[in-house]
């Protein structure tokens, strides 16, 4: 593919602000897809918002219209939604002249004159523009997207199922009657069908554009546990020193065999569970009583902590107090000389993250606490500012499983109880 002559020219790129408008009819997963990838991309650690037209159109008109207002035919009503479309892309624009690096642009936007007006938008304010066109064709899919996400909306409240599942049909056929795909001619874009079986990627270049394409490409709506555990109690952990690759103590050894009982009874001989370790023998070690061979990433290990690995904090905070009072006033930012800051393990678990997020099947995480802080703290969409804090004692399992705008948290105690 050859690049057009503008992305040629010498133009810084550093810091440049994106704006990315959703393309797709209703129920298509538009607004989990918006969810989902701004949670993502502020884990990242670029401020991401994201611009929803249906919440306006329903905060300002109130709840409740029925499918005539979405016909195209409706002079009046398409006015009206034209104007709202309008405001909610202000405030997308006004966000990324102020703190906002990305910002989601959730509407149908399923009409050339609607992308053409956007994008004039986006030229005028110099921002990256990005479409994201989600295609499905799977009437199951959309049907349980329908049920699981329309039905329980505001606009249907008090209404028996079976009229609004007319109704919303109905809406989706006045859509459908517009609807023009995105064109060749259309700048950059993405395209996904079916739930990402195809993906057309249209001059999309770019770090976080990058980043974008990488994480939706992979992105599956299937609702599957995943399971994360810090290893059992190290030597180490015993004698309150960070880091160093130390083996189990003897209650390490304990939970590591009531893991793998717990495993043994929850998932059944024949499960598909994949356990993945670090590198480090502590969780390799917790592993092994499972019987089921893990996959070890590097991109596991535990926050690295530099000059002070093997230390206490107690040491760290007498032999390098100044050190300690960085890390104190920001646990998150901080790195470690010559290791790592949190933020340093975001980056280096994206990769983790966007294979959970790949996986259909139940994943079992054996790791540590900085790295699980950083993995949780995506999935429950944690400011960046908590995640150093999120809780993550030993002997404990967290069942996480994402749900369709957000994400279920369960924690099994397997003893023994040990201190933090
Ligand atoms: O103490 C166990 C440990 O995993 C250390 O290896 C690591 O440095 C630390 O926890 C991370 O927790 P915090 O960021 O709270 O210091």
């Amino acid at each position: 593919m050859s690049r057009p002559a503008e992305a040629t020219a010498s133009r810084p790129r550093r810091g440049r602000k994106h704006l990315l408008a959703l393309v797709g009819l209703p129920a298509r997963g538009k607004t989990f897809t918006a969810r989902k990838l701004a949670g993502y991309l502020a884990w990242l650690g670029y401020p991401t918002g994201v611009f929803n037209v249906g919440e306006r159109r329903r905060a300002e008109l109130g709840p409740g219209q029925q499918h005539e207002f979405f016909d195209p035919a409706n002079r009046d009503a398409a006015e009206l939604r034209r104007k709202l479309a309008e405001d909610v892309l202000d405030d997308a624009l006004l966000w990324l002249r102020g703190e906002g690096r990305v910002a989601i642009y959730d509407a149908t936007n399923t009409t050339r004159g609607r992308r053409d007006a956007i994008r004039a938008r986006a030229a005028a304010e110099d921002r990256d523009l990005l479409f994201v066109e989600i295609v499905n064709r799977e009437p199951e899919v959309i049907e349980a997207n329908v049920r699981e996400t329309k039905l329980s909306s505001p606009d249907y409240a008090g209404v028996d199922e079976a009229t609004a599942l007319r109704d919303f049909r109905a809406r989706i056929a006045h859509y459908e009657s517009v609807y023009e795909t995105l064109g060749e001619d259309e700048g950059a874009w993405i395209r996904i069908v079916d739930r990402g079986r195809k993906v057309e990627i249209h001059e999309v270049w770019g770090w976080i554009p990058g980043r974008i394409v990488s994480f939706l490409t992979n992105l599956q709506v299937t609702r599957r546990p995943i399971w994360l555990t810090r290893h059992g109690q190290s030597a180490w952990n015993a004698l309150g020193r960070i880091g160093g690759d130390s083996a189990l103590s003897p209650q390490g050894r304990e939970f590591a065999r009531n893991l793998a009982a717990f495993v043994r009874a929850h998932f059944g001989p024949d499960s598909p569970l994949d356990v993945w370790t670090s590198t480090l023998r502590r969780t390799v070690g917790t592993a092994l009583p499972l019987g089921i061979e893990p996959g070890q990433w590097k991109a596991l290990d535990e926050i690295h902590a530099g000059i002070c690995d093997g230390m206490t904090y107690a040491e760290i905070e007498a032999k390098l107090p100044a050190e300690f009072e960085a890390r104190k006033r920001d646990k998150y930012g901080y790195r470690y000389p010559r290791g790592e800051s949190y933020q340093d393990v975001v980056q280096r678990v994206d990769r983790v993250i966007i294979e959970l997020e790949r996986y259909r099947t139940p994943v079992l995480v054996i790791a540590h606490r900085a790295v699980l802080r950083a993995l949780a703290g995506y999935f429950r969409q944690v400011p960046r500012a908590e995640v150093p804090f999120l809780p993550m004692p030993l002997h404990t399992l967290i069942q996480l499983t994402p749900t369709a705008y957000g994400c279920e948290e369960e924690r099994v105690d397997l003893g023994p109880r040990v201190p933090e």
